[in-house]
């Protein structure tokens, strides 16, 4: 072992809302055109990166038994294209500290992504650039990239591609954990089934969001919000609704589903508000659990 290659790397990866989803028609590959505008929010997966024999996975968290420890994990898939690319074998032992909820359109599978290639990248010494690290998380699925990169960005093509935003200020948050998840490529064929017939216009990134954004201007971004995948959402788990509805009544300036759901996420005027409506969603009966986090955060980030 050299001083290059350490025992373990630990990387910290944040959680995501997207402040603006609008969705284009299918394409011909059956992806959508996207314009995302992303925010990293301080809710974090870590992903620790340790020699082993083999590729294997663990997980620890209140909901790590809904993760697959299998092939599927993105976090696997991560540590398989990395070493394809640079001829060796995956031999890492990553264990996933899960915080972000599981399933709930928050890209917490897209964290685990991110976190496992930059902690592989660091373990292994395989020096891979920035452009490497971005065209993998690309491959690996179309929100990964972000979760490499935090902050607040433009998200086009399939949401990708990314050009960074200026926040001109810390938002405030409360995202209520949902009984249950929700596929996103069923949420997509909702999105489908309800739009056939329509004319669906190309994806564009609202100016007023942008410049709410750039101003650090928490009510003008609440008026500004918007998902288009919130009608599939709610058409899949109508209970969302009660959930929105409950939130709103509790002082929040704003509440949208958050990406395909089913995590609700509810903009707050401050921190000591948003501590309010994190109190009154779980009383309300209406989800299981909410959790509190500021955005924008940082990227995927190596701590230890
Ligand atoms: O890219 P990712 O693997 O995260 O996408 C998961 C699924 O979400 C895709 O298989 C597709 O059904 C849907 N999707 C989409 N258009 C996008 C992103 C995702 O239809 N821009």
């Amino acid at each position: 072992m050299t001083p290059s290659s350490p025992r373990a790397v630990t990387v910290r990866v944040p959680a995501k809302v997207n402040v603006q989803l609008a969705v284009g028609a299918a394409r011909a590959d059956g992806f959508h055109d996207l314009a995302n505008v992303f925010l990293a929010v301080g809710l974090y997966d870590e992903v620790t990166a340790a020699p082993a024999d083999t590729l294997t996975i663990t997980c620890e968290g209140p909901d790590a038994g809904q993760v697959p420890l299998d092939r599927t994990n993105l976090a696997a898939r991560a540590a398989e294209l990395l070493a394809a690319r640079h001829g060796i074998e995956p031999r890492v032992h990553l264990h996933i500290a899960k915080d972000i909820p599981v399933a709930g359109g928050m890209a917490g599978g897209s964290a685990d992504g991110a976190g496992a290639l930059l902690a592989c990248d660091a373990l292994w010494g395989t020096g891979a650039s920035r452009e490497e690290l971005l065209d993998i998380c690309a491959e690996l699925g179309s929100d990964v990239p972000f979760s490499l990169v935090g902050g607040a960005a433009l998200g086009t093509g399939r949401g990708e591609r990314l050009t960074p935003l200026e926040a001109g200020g810390t938002f405030h948050w409360v995202f209520a954990v949902a009984d249950g998840g929700l596929s996103t490529p069923a949420v997509y064929r909702e999105f489908d089934r309800l739009t056939e017939g329509t004319d669906v216009p190309a994806p564009e990134a609202s100016p007023a969001l942008l410049d709410a954004l750039r101003a650090g201007d928490a009510a003008a971004l609440a008026k500004a919000l918007s998902n288009d995948l919130q009608p599939a959402a709610l058409s899949l788990f109508p209970s969302l609704a009660a959930t929105l509805e409950a939130g709103t009544k509790a002082g929040a300036l704003a509440a949208l589903v958050s990406g395909s759901g089913p995590t609700t996420a509810f903009l707050a005027a401050d921190r000591e508000s948003a501590d309010r409506i994190a109190e009154a969603l779980p009383a309300s009966g209406t989800c299981r659990a909410a959790r509190v986090a500021a955005g924008p955060a940082p990227g995927a980030t190596v701590t230890g």
